[in-house]
């Protein structure tokens, strides 16, 4: 096989029992493999998890073609992850639970190649630039399951980027594989999760949760100072107001705001202080019977129902040191939309990514 097509494709049993290693809160729905190759990971995704939306890409036009037939039920595209100018852009078309990965393990003659990540830039790997392009464009709320040459774990020359990752994800070798696993390629290969939640959460251990439910986060936009009381406006609700909104179980003697700001809410709801530590007794479930206008101090969870949104609470309860670690910062504290989601996953709370909301 051409060593320059990078076709080193896994196993079939080999990836069925990379995938079914893994530990998740919940089982994912949605998978891509960025370098899917024959789609022999998408595949074995299938297999363990049940029939799952596949998602893939690979710059191989012939492996794309031939993969469309086998599989006309996939979202396939060719592209180049590292050059996505030369082949179209690639767009994150919705939200992934989980990403599959085999990466290109090969750097020809060179040794290292420049990463930007989460707005660093750094050298790495041509597997590890591989892996985080992967994770910024389709940010998985479950992480990846990724087999990755055994230096991705050591090296030094992926050290920054395996820095830049564990603020966000944990990594855990599930497997060592053997040399002979790639055919025409001698290569010492290990399988690797990477989970949502970086270090400061890395006693966090996997639970199984009764069901996922699905939250929308709204973020607050109107900063106080800048808010225009009007007695005939909508509610305005700071992070201050959160105890006693909670305490009352209803929106009673806050002021109200003739501003019209993105972060408007109603129902039911979990209200979470963006800045500040969170208050264990004020993050609680409660009914929104109308509209409010959030600060941009504070973040709401909806939810549909208040089975979902009671549920949420509990789970988020159960593990509040791990809910409170995600507040962070060396002056004031807070939490980040992004960190928010991330972890939310873990407690099987499939979050609505509104990043930008
Ligand atoms: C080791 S194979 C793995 C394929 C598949 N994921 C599997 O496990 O069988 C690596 C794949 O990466 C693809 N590839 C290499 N460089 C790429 C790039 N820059 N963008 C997209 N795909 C790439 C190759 O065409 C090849 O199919």
């Amino acid at each position: 096989m051409p060593i320059d097509l990078d076709r080193y494709y896994t196993p079939e049993d080999v990836a069925v029992s990379a995938l079914e290693r893994g530990v998740f809160p919940f089982v994912p729905k949605v998978c891509a493999d960025s370098t899917c190759g024959s789609g022999r990971l998408l595949d074995a995704a299938n297999t363990v998890f049940g029939s799952v939306e596949s998602i893939g890409i690979d710059r191989d036009v012939e492996a794309i073609s031939q993969l469309r037939l086998r599989r006309p039920d996939w979202h396939l595209s060719v592209g180049d992850l590292l050059h996505p100018s030369t082949s179209g852009t690639l767009h994150r078309r919705q939200s992934v639970d989980l990403l599959v990965l085999n990466p290109p393990f090969s750097h020809g003659h060179k040794k290292f190649v420049e990463i930007q990540f989460a707005g660093k830039e750094m050298r790495g790997s041509i597997a590890m630039a591989h892996l985080l392009r992967s994770f910024d464009l389709f940010q998985p709320s479950l992480g990846a399951i990724v087999i990755a040459p055994e230096s991705l774990l050591y090296s030094e020359t992926d050290q920054d980027a395996r820095q830049a990752l564990a603020e966000d994800y944990q990594l855990t070798k599930l497997a060592d594989l053997q040399r002979c696993t790639f055919r025409g390629a001698r290569v010492q290969a290990s399988v690797v999760q990477i989970l949502p939640g970086g270090h400061q959460q890395s006693h966090q251990e996997i639970r199984h949760y009764d069901g996922v439910i699905q939250a929308r986060l709204v973020r607050g936009s109107l900063p106080v100072h800048l808010n225009v009381s009007d007695p005939s406006g909508v509610p305005f609700v700071h992070s201050t107001d959160l105890k006693n909104i909670v305490a009352a179980g209803k929106i009673e003697g806050l002021s109200k705001t003739g501003n019209v700001a993105k972060g408007r809410t109603k129902g039911w709801v979990i209200l979470v202080p963006r800045v500040g530590l969170p208050d264990c007794q004020a993050v609680k479930a409660i009914k929104l019977e109308q509209t409010v206008q959030l600060s941009d101090c504070v973040i709401a969870l909806e939810f549909s129902t208040k089975a979902a949104a009671t549920k949420a609470e509990k789970r988020i309860h159960s593990r509040w040191l791990e809910f409170k670690g995600l507040y962070r910062g060396t002056g004031a504290r807070y939490i980040t939309m992004a960190r928010l989601s991330l972890w939310l996953p873990v407690i099987a709370v499939s979050p609505n990514h509104l990043l930008n909301s």
